[in-house]
């Protein structure tokens, strides 16, 4: 039967799209509730050819709603979380607030659905480069364990934000106008330029962004025995992240064999031709759903060892696409 949802965060980059992506893949919505902060009452948002009213989000605005699609920041989710499931309605949260709950499932559709049967009212969305990573590499790991993960990330603009993106447009602008930069949203200018991610660092000296590529990607995968190393950087690109991804196995992994389960896997899309030294680029993931992986390769430093690299849609599969898929998840197989 058709489902109430509401959409917390509606005017965010992810938040557009996941109204986008219940228009386009036909999600059964009996209402749609868009919920935003005090800066967007008044607005207006459009679905579907018609404009539906922003709310302010408060205590009552999720009444009468059975699904809650949160992506409006950790201290709102935190704020709102209780308010969510003791209305009744099933939280499916893009922000890193519940991820490492050991009781909140950590769904990513095509690695592990079965997890979100046993939620409580909360299932989250992980981080986008963790998602992005795990649709293009867990095909590998169900023919053989990966052992070790080494991975530096290329990310775009999006990850922090409709305004982060808006931000560096203008840097771009003023570069070119002979102008100095300005960086508010983002801690330094992104035009031109890269940084190492811009989330905290923690104490053991990789940033809390390369930690949820650690964490969240074992508990994915169940496989707390992975060892994962991360490098994220941010680089000047609106809206589609790149990793490179450098896996070791217990016994060397034939690169047919990689290049044939990637073909085949859901969610990703073989993208290489080598004589043309094509391969995934951020403008080519840009809008699709599909996560691009190619330049699928023998490590030459080690014989059980496999790089390849990737480019993914940071607010598709990243982010909104993945949370709509584990929307229809829960209403395909009864679990909401
Ligand atoms: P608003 O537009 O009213 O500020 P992004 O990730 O693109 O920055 O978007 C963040 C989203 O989260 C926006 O929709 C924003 O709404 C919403 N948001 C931010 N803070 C709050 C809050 N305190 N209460 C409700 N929504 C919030």
């Amino acid at each position: 039967s058709p489902i109430r949802v509401a959409i917390l965060g509606a005017t965010g980059a992810v938040g557009t799209e996941l109204l986008e992506l219940l228009a386009s893949r036909n999600f059964p919505l009996a209402d749609l509730k868009l919920l935003a902060s005090p800066r967007s009452a008044g607005k207006t948002l459009e679905f579907q050819g018609e404009k539906l009213p922003i709310q302010v989000v408060d205590g009552s605005a999720f009444k009468d709603c059975d699904l809650v699609l949160a992506s409006a920041g950790g201290s709102t989710s935190k704020r709102w979380a209780e308010e969510i499931t003791k209305a009744g309605a099933v939280m499916v949260d893009n922000s890193s607030a519940f991820r490492m709950v050991p009781e909140v499932p950590l769904v990513v559709p095509e690695i592990n659905p079965e997890a979100a049967q046993n939620h409580q009212g909360i299932i989250a969305n992980p981080n986008c480069t963790t998602i992005l990573m795990g649709v293009a590499i867990y095909p590998l790991h169900q023919i053989q364990p990966i052992q070790r993960i080494v991975v530096a990330t290329y990310q775009s603009a999006s990850g922090a934000g409709a305004m982060a993106m808006e931000e560096v447009k203008h840097q771009s602008r003023d570069i070119l106008a002979g102008k100095t930069p300005q960086a508010e949203i983002l801690p330094y200018p992104l035009a031109f330029n890269l940084f190492p991610h811009n989330s905290p660092i923690t104490d053991n000296h990789y940033c809390e962004e390369e930690m949820k590529m650690v964490q969240e990607t074992r508990k994915i995968f169940a496989a707390e025995e992975i060892r994962i190393t991360a490098t994220c950087v941010r680089v000047p690109v609106l809206r589609a992240h790149s990793e490179a991804v450098n896996l070791e196995f217990a016994t060397p992994f034939p690169v047919d064999l990689a290049k044939t389960a990637i073909a085949k896997a859901p969610g990703v899309k073989l993208v290489e031709d080598w004589q043309k030294n094509y391969f995934p680029m951020p403008i080519d993931a840009t809008g699709q759903d599909d996560v691009l992986v190619g330049r699928i390769r023998q490590d030459i430093s080690h014989p059980n060892g496999l790089d390849l690299w990737l480019c993914g849609d940071q607010i598709r599969k990243g982010a909104a696409l993945n949370a709509v898929q584990i929307a229809e998840l829960l209403v395909e197989r009864g679990w909401l």
